[in-house]
């Protein structure tokens, strides 16, 4: 995870609210707006679904406990505000305790299409509607459980596991590859890029291919694994995931298929 954000977190007051200003929820409207369009067109029903439940504001950015309270009673789920980045150990801590860490601030209009950070509406517009699906939602707590039971050095490669399927996976759907990830429903331009483009690989998800594929968090990928359907997140929780990423590991990764980032 980097290390420095040019954005400043947003601390809730007493009461846990978080105040944003009237140019905050212009952008999120106007991110929303044609997001939601999108997602219709691109992503999975597993997302569409989780977005209906939710029923997010289209006028101003919702406030965590508002989202915590509708999650809860789909999944036993909260958004918990933390600042823009966080460690390892604290994101998987936060999913081991059913608390999805959001950072509060939100992008500028520089940034609109594209920025590296997680801003709020990549946390609540892309990954809240899938933590309302309990496949999705045990998978999280799952991967939060075992990032913090295992040493440091299995981080990175759990990492890998939650963003090829959480971040940016693919799924199959009524004969159709679908968008998935929380990282491609929030994306104006990788959602459509990610489904229907010709210059991705969407690889069928294999364990170990997935544990041993490098990636670069600031380009589109030019690699998806695409799930059959949420029956195989499932059975991966009957996996000894720890073991596999032993055999990963002792294979290494494979070679990038993006040029090294520059600088
Ligand atoms: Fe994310």
């Amino acid at each position: 995870m980097t290390k420095t954000s040019r954005y400043q977190a947003y601390q809730p007051d007493a009461s846990g609210h978080i105040h944003y200003s009237a140019d905050d929820n212009t952008v999120w409207h106007e991110l929303i707006m044609p997001q939601r369009a999108r997602t219709e067109r691109y992503c999975s029903r597993v997302f569409r679904d989780g977005l209906e439940t939710l029923r997010m504001p289209n006028d101003h950015i919702p406030q965590c406990r508002e989202i915590s309270e509708a999650l809860d009673s789909a999944t036993g789920w909260q958004v918990t505000p933390v600042p823009a980045l966080i460690s390892f150990d604290r994101f998987y801590t936060l999913l081991a305790e059913r608390r999805f860490p959001a950072a509060s601030f939100i992008r500028s209009r520089e940034e609109m299409d594209y920025l590296q950070e997680p801003d709020i509406f990549h946390e609540i517009f892309g990954h809240t509607p899938l933590l309302a699906n309990p496949t999705i939602a045990e998978f999280s707590h799952h991967i939060g459980e075992l990032g913090c039971r295992a040493s440091a050095d299995y981080h990175v490669w759990l990492a890998r596991l939650y963003w090829f399927t959480v971040e940016f996976g693919l799924i199959r759907e009524g004969g159709e590859i679908r968008a998935l990830g929380a990282g491609l429903a929030s994306s104006a331009s990788e959602l459509p890029w990610a489904v229907e483009s010709e210059e991705p690989l969407r690889r069928p998800f294999d364990l170990i291919d997935v544990l041993r594929t490098p990636y670069r968090i600031d380009i589109h990928q030019p690699a998806y694994y695409v799930l059959d359907d949420l029956e195989q997140l499932q059975a991966l929780m009957g996996t000894d995931l720890l073991a596999a990423i032993d055999r990963a590991r002792a294979l290494g990764l494979q070679a990038p298929l993006y040029a090294p980032k520059a600088g």
